[in-house]
């Protein structure tokens, strides 16, 4: 009977990979109830992957699981407490996404701040030549640039900005080792007020539910700029809509929303946003590596080896 039980969708590297596994495969979570209780009772490790609760109700129906191997850097999704009180592992995959969501950061930060929206429809409308120049915009380089969370990701985020000639702050729990000159802000919103452009890097889950405040999104002011790569919950979305349709934030770069994939429709309806599905990890050469460093937390944790990416 097969112990692997990869949950999710995936594209046919995995599957193959899965498949060289013996894995049983399921679309989503919730399919968990169509096996059988002996189905259930022999898998040891699960392969998963999505967006959806995996609680301890669920866990309880997998009473011989040992690892949930997590496709993806942010585990918000996975009780991680109640795997702990069950003796379960988790592993996620970190470090292999970093570059692809640190150049999305950066694209959406220089596309909104030259509006490159209005840019693309200036020429592709036809309508140029009788516009003439399209309004000018705000300057990236040499700006000053906040990153809120300064963990693995939002590190990388910081050296290409860095590049850029901005000066950086940032916010993290404890302060960080950094090249000289980056300052520290023990207080997000003294954070959003000392600079220009905001990177929102920082893990999902309870401890930063909302950590984007109204006062935050106040304190980053009118001419401020929000670029959102982690999670939609860090985020008050109803501030964030409130001020970006009344003129009270410049713009804002949007890969994560609270409710994706069906998002606040007011999002939609604006002009002054970058909104793009979630998409930071979303390269063939990253994809791939998470998947492998899933499945090699798999193959670990079967054959009794220590796990590559532990997260508890
Ligand atoms: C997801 C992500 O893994 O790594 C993360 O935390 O948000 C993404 O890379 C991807 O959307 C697949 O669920």
């Amino acid at each position: 009977m097969t112990e692997i039980l990869a949950i999710g969708s995936y594209p046919d590297w995995d599957e193959k990979g899965f498949a060289d596994l013996g894995a049983r495969r399921l679309d989503t979570i919730d399919a968990l109830d169509a096996l059988s209780e002996g189905d259930r009772a022999a898998i040891r490790a699960v392969a998963f992957k999505g967006h959806h609760a995996f609680d301890g109700a669920k866990m309880d129906m997998l009473p011989g699981l040992g690892l949930i191997a997590n496709f993806g850097v942010g585990f918000d999704a996975i009780d991680v407490a109640a795997a702990r009180a069950r003796g379960i592992k988790v592993t996620n995959t970190p470090d292999v996404l970093n570059d692809d969501v640190a150049d999305l950061a950066v694209a959406m930060l220089i596309n909104v701040s030259r509006n490159m929206r209005m840019g693309e429809d200036w020429v592709r409308s036809g309508t140029w030549a009788e516009k003439g120049d399209m309004p000018l915009n705000r300057k990236v380089s040499g700006g000053t640039c906040g990153i809120l969370g300064l963990g693995r990701i939002g590190r990388d985020i910081a050296d290409r900005l860095a590049a850029f000639k901005m000066e950086m702050h940032y916010y993290a729990r404890t302060r960080k080792d950094t090249p000289a000159g980056w300052t520290y802000h023990a207080d997000p919103v003294d954070l959003a007020r000392a600079v220009d452009y905001l990177i929102v890097a920082l893990v999902g889950g309870p401890d930063t539910e909302k950590l984007v405040s109204a006062d935050m999104i106040a304190a980053l002011g009118d001419d401020g700029i929000l670029v959102n790569i982690s999670r939609g919950s860090v985020v008050d979305e109803g501030a964030l809509l409130d001020a970006l349709e009344n003129g009270r934030l410049r713009g804002a770069g949007l890969d994560v929303f609270r409710s994706e994939p069906r998002i606040d429709p007011r999002f939609r309806a604006l002009d002054n946003v970058v909104l793009q599905p979630h998409q930071g990890s979303g390269t063939v050469e990253t994809r791939k590596a998470m998947g492998q460093l899933q499945r090699d937390n798999v193959t670990a944790f079967l054959n009794g080896e220590a796990l590559k990416t532990p997260v508890n």
